[in-house]
């Protein structure tokens, strides 16, 4: 897996040696952001050897190297999920791989569904901590050393500076926030009513289908880390409708002026 890792750095390295200190992933409906920074290099995930390539719609597939304001930054334009069919540790691959480009912090987004009843669609809520369901840690099998240890510790995945800071982010721009527990499942199938009264009795506030893993494996790397779920609708049960990809793709992209100015300033804050 180390190896792999090298070659696609090695793949990266051929089209740019910029070195980005903050890393980006954009969840669902969230992409255009990458589009507001002053872009030095861009590299499809198709071109890197051996990269997991994304296969849902509204994410597009690439790493896009620039500047918010002056700080450098990698973005991730797209993630890849584990109910793609990716073995865990190709789904945390390049989040690995952001480390390994020298990345010291991390800002993880996503599009997640509502779960704590004060939770309106077009909320941002901040990740305080997270719950996996039915996924495997990406830390499973052998460890390797050069990544990080057997047994690390989880007990501030989202660090609690990061937190302050981002907190004083959405004040300074006016963005109400909210904050809680971000619960990841496999998917694709959006949650059962029943599952929605299950994961918020185990104190879970936003579900969601990525992130966790991504988060785990950046913390045993020693990555800082913070995360921003966009509420795009109430979990399955909680309204009369239907859910879809759709909604969940409107309703991201109606927040995403103010997605833009938050994640701006934490950027520029971190
Ligand atoms: N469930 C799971 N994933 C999601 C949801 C949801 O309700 N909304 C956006 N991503």
């Amino acid at each position: 897996m180390y190896e792999k890792l090298i070659t696609c750095l090695e793949s990266v390295r051929k089209k740019t040696d910029f070195k980005p200190e903050i890393g980006l992933i954009l969840g669902s409906g969230l992409g255009d952001y990458a589009d507001s920074v002053r872009m030095e290099a861009a590299v499809d995930y198709s071109d890197i050897e051996g990269f997991p390539v994304s296969t849902v719609k509204g994410h597009r597939g690439r790493f896009v190297f620039g500047y918010v304001e002056n700080m450098p930054v990698v973005i991730m334009q797209g993630r890849v999920h584990y109910y793609e069919g990716y073995a865990m540790s190709d789904v945390v691959l390049p989040t690995r791989l952001m480390g390994m480009m020298g990345v010291k912090k991390l800002v993880l987004t996503n599009a997640a569904g509502g779960v704590n009843e004060s939770f309106r669609p077009g909320d941002f809520m901040m990740i305080t901590d997270h719950i996996s369901v039915g996924i495997p840690s990406p830390l499973i099998g052998q460890n390797d050393e050069r990544l990080g240890e057997r047994f690390p510790d989880m007990s501030e995945v989202y660090s609690l500076r990061l937190r302050d800071v981002v907190r004083k982010a959405a004040e300074e721009c006016g963005i109400s926030l909210k904050e809680g527990v971000y619960v990841q499942l496999t998917g694709p199938a959006y949650e059962t009513p029943a599952e929605i009264r299950m994961i918020r009795g185990w104190g879970g506030d936003a579900v969601g289908m990525s992130t966790v893993c991504e988060a785990i494996a950046a913390r045993h790397m020693g990555l800082e880390l913070c995360g921003i779920s966009c509420i795009t609708n109430m979990a399955a049960g909680m309204t009369s409708g239907k859910l879809s990809h759709r909604e969940v793709q409107e309703a991201a992209d109606r927040v995403s002026k103010d997605f833009k100015r938050l994640i701006t300033k934490i950027v520029v804050s971190l």
